[in-house]
């Protein structure tokens, strides 16, 4: 029974003991976390040596948490990191940082380490939010938030930082707010750029999605065809394809898309509404779609035929209720009772039968009142042959 017990007291003591020698085995974490803005879309995250770790050779992993990946393995002190709302997805957040000794792929690692960062207002998000790319420049702008802001701007990622560029020309409208940065880098090769807003609720930071201009749609009445051509600006030498969309008569949309022009059929008696845009995959750019043109008119014989499709039956429906009812109302006086054929012969029927019963029937004569007749021989025979004829 000792023996057991001191048995059991032996191995929880050693697995103590691994317990421990395993935790000093692994190195410590990295300490004095801390973090600086250096501009609206960038944090220098930043933190010291593990306290109480000799000449060993050590590295530092740091990734957002909650996230497997990415992370960055690095013998530096620090790493700069992006603060874009759009990919932090929301504010505060959190990195860790931990020590690795040896190098980025060995096992022997420490605690993980978390440092909250927090903005220095309040993250807003701006939503649809694109550029519209022009030959010298470009029309940043974001559904309106109905709000004075301040717009700064820098290409992005940028390894040294530069200082922001300002808004050339804002403006704010019912239903987009945005400036006009008069910028002709982005024209010439493919950049990204970070945008900064400033508005009193607070700070926004996006890298915007970049569109052209929807071309503009030429439509040519050629014989029996429409010719539908897109009139795109230069950008970059790249090549467009050029998309146009459209119904017919109210009929479901038609595509095509075509690196040059494009033909259809034309009905005369329909009315087109073309929607369009140009897309270029070696540019990697594309435009919204524009809005809608519209071409020809539908033709009245569809709206007769509507009418006569759909109005005249309900006038038709209409009529013979009413007329049903008119006649049931006022029956009397329009149809009186018409005899029916079938009662008709019904009562000849009824009626001829009876006849016949009574007629089987042994006559019983109506017995008459028999007054005594009394004759009285009279001088004048002529007036008591008139009374007994009268009496008879
Ligand atoms: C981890 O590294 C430390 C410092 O170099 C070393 O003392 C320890 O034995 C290592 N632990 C493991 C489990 O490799
Ligand atoms: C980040 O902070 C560290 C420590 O303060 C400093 O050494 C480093 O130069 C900073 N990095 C940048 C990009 O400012
Ligand atoms: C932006 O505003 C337009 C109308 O002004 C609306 O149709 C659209 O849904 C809005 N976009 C977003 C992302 O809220
Ligand atoms: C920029 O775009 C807005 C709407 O998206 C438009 O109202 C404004 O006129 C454009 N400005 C320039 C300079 O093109
Ligand atoms: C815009 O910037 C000016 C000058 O720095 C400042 O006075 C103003 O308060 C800012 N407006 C907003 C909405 O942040
Ligand atoms: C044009 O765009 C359509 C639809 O996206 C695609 O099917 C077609 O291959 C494109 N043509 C060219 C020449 O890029």
């Amino acid at each position: 029974m000792t023996s057991t017990r001191e048995l059991y007291a032996f191995l929880t003591f050693t697995a103590m003991m691994m317990v421990y020698h395993c935790k000093a085995d692994f190195p410590p974490p990295p300490t004095g976390l801390t973090f600086k803005w250096l501009d609206p879309f960038a944090v220098n995250v930043s933190w010291q040596d593990p306290s109480g770790l000799q000449d060993s050779k050590v590295m530092y992993k740091i990734r957002l948490k909650g996230f497997e990946h990415p992370f960055n393995c690095r013998t530096k002190k620090y790493l700069k990191v992006s603060s874009l709302t759009e990919q932090i997805g929301s504010d505060p957040w959190t990195y860790q940082v931990w020590t690795v000794v040896g190098n980025c792929k060995s096992t022997n690692e420490s605690n993980k380490v978390d440092i909250t960062i927090n903005s220095p207002k309040t993250q807003v998000k701006l939503k649809d939010t694109k550029c519209i790319i022009y030959t010298e420049g470009m029309n940043c702008s974001w559904n309106s938030t109905h709000q004075p802001f301040n717009l700064s701007y820098r290409t992005c990622p940028e390894e040294t930082l530069k200082p922001l560029r300002t808004c050339d020309r804002p403006y704010s409208s019912a239903e987009r707010s945005g400036c006009y940065l008069k910028d002709d880098e982005f024209k010439e090769r493919k950049v990204d750029v970070c945008i900064h807003v400033e508005t009193e609720a607070g700070w926004s930071t996006f890298k915007p999605r970049f569109v052209v201009p929807s071309p503009k749609l030429i439509i040519k009445e050629e014989k029996d065809d429409l010719r539908l051509e897109g009139e795109h600006q230069s950008i970059r030498n790249c090549k467009w394809n050029f998309t146009v969309c459209y119904t017919r008569c109210n009929k479901p949309e038609v595509c095509i898309s075509k690196v040059g022009p494009s033909e259809i059929r034309y009905d005369k008696d329909c009315l087109y509404e073309f929607r369009s845009r140009t897309e270029s995959r070696h540019c990697d750019l594309a435009s919204d779609f524009s809005d809608v043109v519209k071409y020809g008119s539908n033709k009245p014989p569809d709206q007769t035929l509507m009418v006569v499709a759909i109005v005249v039956p309900i006038i038709l429906s209409v009529c013979i209720i009413l007329s049903c009812y008119c006649v049931r109302k006022h029956s009397s006086i329009l149809c009186p009772i018409i005899p029916d054929p079938s009662a008709i012969f019904k009562e000849m029927m009824i009626h001829g039968n009876k006849d016949h019963k009574t007629t089987g029937n042994l006559y019983t004569p109506v017995p008459e009142p028999i007054e005594s007749c009394k004759v009285t021989v009279v001088a004048e025979n002529s007036d008591l042959l008139y009374r007994a004829n009268l009496l008879t």
